[in-house]
């Protein structure tokens, strides 16, 4: 009676584990940490797997506060904040899209994913957004040898030019005499 009873209640634990198992929501971040630099266009990479569907929300937290970005439910509604309106593409595995990125949209991502039932997970994202670029840096090295080329090409000419001068001068010279 005693083992019927144990079985019993190791039964009903395995019922309950697996039933809150089913119920949770899990959230893969593709990368925790992201360099970026001015004008160019990131994706926050996420994916979920939940039973239902559910509603995903991204803020933005800055040294000076915290932003809503948007809020959407995938084949239900999108609400996106006005300030990101133009310049942000959400996805329906959860992944947010940011265009044109400035040095301000540096800082932290929260992304909140809530299903039916309220049960919520987060998964954050630090976004590092620098100036330098390596283009530019490319772009003046190229630049600065295409002048170098150009000075020691004057240089030479220069140089031939006084050479052919004092040549016709040399010339000149006995007819002159
Ligand atoms: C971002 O840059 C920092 C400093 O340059 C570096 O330590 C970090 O590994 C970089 N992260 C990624 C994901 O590239
Ligand atoms: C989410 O979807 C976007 C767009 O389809 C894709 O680029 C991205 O890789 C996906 N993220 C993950 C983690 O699967
Ligand atoms: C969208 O956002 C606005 C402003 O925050 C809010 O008033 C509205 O109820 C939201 N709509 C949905 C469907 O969540
Ligand atoms: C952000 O990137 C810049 C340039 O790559 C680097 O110097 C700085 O350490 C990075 N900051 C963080 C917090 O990763």
């Amino acid at each position: 009676m005693r083992t019927l009873a144990s079985l019993l209640w190791i039964g009903t634990l395995f019922l309950a584990v697996g039933w809150t198992l089913q119920r949770e929501v899990s959230l893969h971040v593709s990368q925790p940490s992201l360099n970026a630099t001015v004008a160019k266009n990131i994706l926050l990479s996420v994916a979920y797997t939940c039973k239902g569907v559910p509603v995903i929300e991204w803020k933005h937290t800055a040294k000076w506060g915290t932003t809503k970005i948007a809020e959407w439910k995938p084949g239900t509604y999108t609400n996106i904040s006005s300030s990101y309106r133009d310049r942000v593409n959400v996805y329906s595995n959860g992944s947010l899209q940011i265009l044109n990125v400035a040095m301000r949209d540096s800082g932290y991502y929260l992304v909140t994913v809530t299903e039916e039932f309220g049960t919520t997970i987060y998964g954050t994202i630090l976004l590092n957004v620098s100036e330098i670029r390596y283009e530019d840096l490319h772009f003046v090295a190229v630049f600065f040898a295409f002048l170098t080329a150009v000075s020691s090409i004057l240089i030479c000419l220069m140089w031939l030019c006084n050479k052919s001068l004092h040549l016709l001068q040399k010339e000149r010279h006995p007819l002159t005499g």
